[in-house]
């Protein structure tokens, strides 16, 4: 095995230090989401939609059976929640749903279909007739009431036909009732973020009426996404995937990536393209297949199975920084199963890029968090609580530790140390049953 050249070294180094993204460029980019949470809200020019949400916080001692449906990314899952006040949970069945690349660019009805006949076989094999349905619908959607949501441009690699202007939660409903479940009402339509930040709140308060409510709801998974509860305006949801205040830290990977996406569209989604799972493997499959012509290394880089968009995953990225072996195995498995045989110091050099990716994305949502709460709260004089859920943060290593470590950067030691930062695991379903309840009980006001 031959050393890597210097030269080589030094590209891979110059390439890394391009996803530097240092304090200063990072406040002002909290600043500039800041400045814009608050045109979004009032309705002036702004990448943040700050939508409404119709719901607000449970009181911790919501109780009923709830159907829930999880649609927001590779997976929809069905399930039926059992809510037993005090702040429990049980997930009492659950059925997940893959779908396909087709099932993406389809009409809508028969991929609600597919939703709506897994809620059928949930309910039918555990005996339940009637119930309320929670509905997560984790793409932008503006919505009109707590069971009215109209769609608007998807995200994360979907384009279903004719989709956007469309009242989700009415198609859901028709196909509901195509699958006879006529005595399963929609209660609830809500975005995934809520439901991560209504379920923290449930919890707490459940547990001990004084505790403060969950103020974000925060999603590092496929996308990315905020909510807040913004007091007097309500739990709004910021769609701060579509955050673009970020040409500071802009490579020319990223301009490249978002020109040459179709969905979304080129200039949407520009903070999600840099920092979900989504697209972070996507982003080093291009560096690494950029790196391949510049170097004596990467030359597979050029391979077929690598030269395929997304052939690299937020995934891969999560085992490459898991690695801790000496000869990194793990990252030399990774390649062989894309048919690449590698050096050492070309795995090295792999990591290193990986890990300069990962840690931008950490860095850039520790400072938009810091954005939002400061448009809470100008000081940071209080205790904040931001509830967090999905894969990048529950799967790549010390994703948590950057984001804190730049919120320490941004905000001083002291304010950092009230803001925390609450893993809400798979929050998504039983989120969705708190706001069905929550919406139940209005209801009945
Ligand atoms: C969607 C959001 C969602 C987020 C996380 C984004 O692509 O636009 O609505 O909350 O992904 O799932």
């Amino acid at each position: 095995m031959t050393a890597m050249a210097a030269s080589d070294e030094a590209a891979i180094a110059r390439t890394a230090a391009l996803f530097e993204a240092p304090a200063p460029t990072l406040e002002a980019i909290a600043r500039d989401l800041t400045r814009q949470m608050a045109r979004g809200l009032v309705g002036e020019p702004s990448s943040l939609k700050m939508l409404r949400t119709f719901t607000r916080q449970p009181s911790g001692h919501e109780r009923g059976r709830v159907v829930v449906v999880d649609w927001g990314g590779t997976k929809a899952r069905a399930g039926l929640i059992e809510l037993g006040g005090a702040g429990s949970v049980q997930i009492l069945a659950e059925e997940a749903l893959t779908f396909s690349e087709a099932d993406k660019r389809a009409a809508p009805e028969p991929v609600l279909d597919l939703i709506a006949g897994a809620v059928g076989r949930v309910v039918r094999a555990e005996g339940v007739d009637a119930a309320p349905l929670g509905f997560v619908y984790s793409y932008p959607a503006r919505l009109e009431r707590i069971d009215r949501a109209v769609a608007l441009a998807s995200t994360k690699g979907w384009r279903l036909k004719g989709l956007e202007g469309q009242d989700v939660a009415a198609l859901f409903g028709a196909a509901l009732r195509r699958a006879g479940l006529e005595r399963v009402g929609l209660a609830a339509v809500a975005n995934d973020t809520v439901a991560a930040l209504m379920l923290q709140s449930y919890r707490a308060r459940g547990r001990d009426p004084g505790a403060r409510p969950a103020d974000v709801g925060l999603i590092l998974g496929t996308g990315t996404n905020q909510a807040a509860d913004l007091g007097p305006a309500g739990i709004r949801n910021l769609e701060s995937g579509n955050f673009d205040g970020v040409a500071a830290v802009e490579t020319r990977y990223d301009a490249a990536l978002d020109r040459e996406l179709d969905e979304p569209r080129p200039g949407a989604q520009r903070f999600e393209k840099m920092i979900s799972g989504h697209y972070l493997g996507e982003v080093l499959r291009r560096v690494l297949a950029d790196l391949g012509p510049r170097t004596t290394g990467f030359r597979w880089s050029a391979s077929a199975a690598l030269s395929t968009p997304y052939a690299l995953d937020s995934e891969d990225l999560s085992r490459i920084a898991a690695d801790r072996t000496a000869a990194l195995d793990e990252v030399e498995r990774l390649l062989g199963a894309l048919g690449v045989a590698s050096t050492r110091e070309e795995r090295t050099g792999v990591r290193v890029l990986a890990a300069a990716i990962a840690r931008r994305a950490a860095r850039l949502v520790g400072a938009a968090l810091v954005g939002t709460l400061r448009f809470l709260d100008a000081e940071l004089a209080e205790r904040r609580t931001i509830a967090v859920d999905g894969s990048l943060w529950g799967g790549y290593p010390g994703f948590e530790a950057l984001v804190r470590e730049t919120m320490g950067e941004l905000a001083g030691g002291e304010r950092a140390s009230r803001i925390e930062t609450v893993y809400v695991k798979d929050s998504t379903s039983a989120g969705a049953a708190v706001i069905a309840a929550v919406a139940a009980a209005r209801g009945s006001e």
